[in-house]
């Protein structure tokens, strides 16, 4: 079978210098969860856009599924659900006839829309809410309708442009829950998000953009991996004393060392698995009561962050 996404040059030229998208190339595999990262105005949208054919292509090319998202649009999107932008719908609809609407265009069957209108709205929870009209849904809501709709048809590649961005905290957990369901589906999902805990909880791999260019394309595991220095955070049952401060700046393989609360502290620190058992005891042998000893922060954080530093 085809790779689900595949991009060859992939370029948007916006006036006569500047590339929104330039020469991107990307090779998607089946079954994969991608986090497609960079900071604002890398060119996220712009490619999803063009990907999804509702942006003209300058220059390269994007396949779906093996076809030409340009020479073939209907066929190349027949497999494809999407969500890009904040999705508007008809506020006087309920889900249900808003799937009866959205079913008819994409050539689906009265029987099929019901069938499967059913199962998306079980996927993600909103079964109770069906003959609700959207207009009275939160944006958390709206946003799970939008992800129900993309699935209506069935296809196995989804294409989501920050699908948690713009919603409280509850929102984002409904809808990672929703992520998370399609990630142990047989589905590959292409998401764009500035939320890279969420990518790194989410995510089996990682496509780094900035300037229109691919910085990085990796699994999350062999990105993280790359990343040096660990962030610990350790919480104590007693305070820090300056002594044992001073000491652990100088232990080999401290970076950083930043004092949050008189219990409390952070530092980077570089080094395997039995320099870090090895700095535990020496934290304890030095009179801290250690109450919690844990990596904080994301690996995938400070990647991203040595990423986007050397491509500015
Ligand atoms: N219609 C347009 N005309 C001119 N420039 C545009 C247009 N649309 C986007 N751009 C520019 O193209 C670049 C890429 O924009 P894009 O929206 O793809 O970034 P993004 O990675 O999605 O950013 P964000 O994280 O903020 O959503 C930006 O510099 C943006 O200003
Ligand atoms: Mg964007």
């Amino acid at each position: 079978m085809e790779d689900p996404i595949v991009l060859e040059n992939l370029t948007k030229d916006y006036g006569d210098n500047f590339k929104a998208v330039d020469a991107l190339n990307l090779k998607v595999k089946r079954n994969s969860f991608i986090g497609f990262l960079g900071p604002n105005g890398a060119g996220k949208t712009t490619t999803i856009k063009m990907l999804t054919n509702l942006l003209t292509i300058t220059s390269g090319k994007a396949y779906l599924n093996g076809v030409d998202v340009v020479s073939d649009p209907k066929s190349a999107l027949s497999d494809i659900g999407a969500v890009v932008e904040t999705p508007e719908f008809y506020p006087f609809l309920t889900p249900i006839e808003t799937f009866e609407y959205l079913g008819s265009l994409r050539g689906m069957s009265k029987q099929d829309i019901t069938k499967r209108g059913k199962e998306v709205l079980e996927l993600v929870k909103m079964t109770d809410w069906s003959t609700v009209r959207i207009g009275k849904f939160s944006k958390g809501m709206k946003q799970r309708i939008a992800l129900a709709q993309a699935l209506l048809h069935e296809p196995s590649l989804i294409i989501l442009d920050e699908p948690t961005s713009g919603l409280d905290p509850r929102g984002m957990v409904e809808v990672r829950e929703v992520l998370l369901e399609l990630k142990k589906r047989d589905y590959t999902v292409f998401m764009s998000s500035h939320m890279l805990n969420e990518v790194q909880e989410i995510c089996s791999e990682v496509a780094m953009i900035d300037h229109g260019k691919l910085l990085a394309y990796d699994t999350v595991e062999a990105l993280v991996s790359k990343v040096e220095s660990k962030r610990l955070e350790v919480r104590l049952a007693n305070q820090v004393s300056g002594e044992a401060m001073d000491k652990l700046r100088a232990y080999h393989g401290v970076e950083l060392l930043n004092v949050l609360a008189p219990n409390n502290f952070q530092l980077d620190f570089k080094g395997g698995d039995e320099d870090q058992a090895g700095l535990l005891l020496f934290l304890q042998s030095q009179g801290l009561k250690i109450v919690s000893f844990k990596e904080s922060g994301l690996a995938l954080e400070n990647l991203y962050m040595s990423l986007i530093k050397s491509s500015r």
